[in-house]
């Protein structure tokens, strides 16, 4: 390490000391499958609105064989109010893995890991790092943010690459796991005091507008279902869904259909049983 890399480590320590969201309890275990699902959930829902869906999860599926176990269905009810419904298809996928092909204990080296349904290299990585403390480069938006502010303050365009070679140069390897919080928390709250940080990363992607698109009728339909008694019929569907021209119900209804995220049984829609 230079002498940048220890001061900008002093900085990072220090702001995780005294301002560290030591509380989270994703941060209390370093069981497999919670660390993961907590992953899951923070890839692209804020922590404050994870934490109460969290708890509530963990108690209906407390375990790998738990959530293998259970219907997609009542896997997506548990989900409802965190968007991108996909994932929790992933997670289900994933459980069903886990059991089938790793006899429930979840694989212990990286490249295993990566084969998991769902499970990207930053996923697969931040498990490494939280469950198992191992010495592993993983990027995300927040350490993104860190890193580029610190040593790319003039710069646009900033390559993951880049980033890398620094994320391995400053790690802890003592103590990964402690260390990624640390940035973490320190990326998010640099965040808030910097808006645009993030832009400047060539891999930022800008969460596209919700209002209006495929991805809130999608969701729209799998919330109308996982609320309902009983399954509805297309008329009841598109009545409670009129807010969207029926057409465009009718398009995802049956991509949702055919990527078994919706049942149909006698002309009638409902979740996954
Ligand atoms: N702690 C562990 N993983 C985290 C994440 N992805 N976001 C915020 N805090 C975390």
């Amino acid at each position: 390490m230079n002498k940048k890399e220890r001061v900008f480590v002093e900085t990072v320590k220090k702001y995780y000391l005294e301002n560290g969201r030591h509380g989270l309890m994703w941060r209390k275990t370093k069981n497999p499958y919670r660390i993961l699902l907590s992953e899951v959930m923070l890839q692209q829902t804020q922590v404050d609105r994870v934490v109460p869906k969290y708890k509530a999860f963990l108690i209906e599926f407390p375990t790998w064989k738990h959530l293998a176990d259970a219907s997609l269905g009542s896997v997506l009810k548990q989900w409802q109010g965190l968007g991108y419904n996909r994932r929790a298809k992933m997670l289900h996928n994933c459980a069903k893995e886990v059991i089938d092909t790793y006899k429930g204990r979840y694989p212990r080296t990286h490249e295993e890991s990566l084969k998991l349904p769902g499970v990207g290299p930053y996923t697969a990585g931040a498990v490494q790092a939280f469950a198992f403390n191992r010495p592993i480069a993983i990027i995300e938006t927040n350490i993104r943010t860190v890193y580029i502010h610190h040593f790319f303050t003039n710069d646009t365009d900033v390559s993951d690459a880049a980033l890398v070679r620094l994320i391995e140069s400053t790690l802890d390897t003592e103590n990964p796991r402690e260390w990624y919080w640390a940035l973490m928390d320190y990326g998010s709250f640099l965040k808030k005091e910097h808006k645009s940080l993030n832009s400047k990363s060539k891999h930022y992607t800008k969460q596209s507008t919700f209002s209006g698109s495929d991805r809130q009728i999608r969701g729209a339909i799998v919330r109308t279902l996982a609320e309902a008694e009983r399954p509805l019929s297309r008329m009841v569907l598109l009545k409670k869904l009129s807010y969207f021209e029926d057409i465009r119900v009718d398009s995802q209804l049956e991509k949702l259909e055919k990527e078994g995220m919706v049942t149909k049984t006698k002309q009638s829609y409902h979740l996954p049983v």
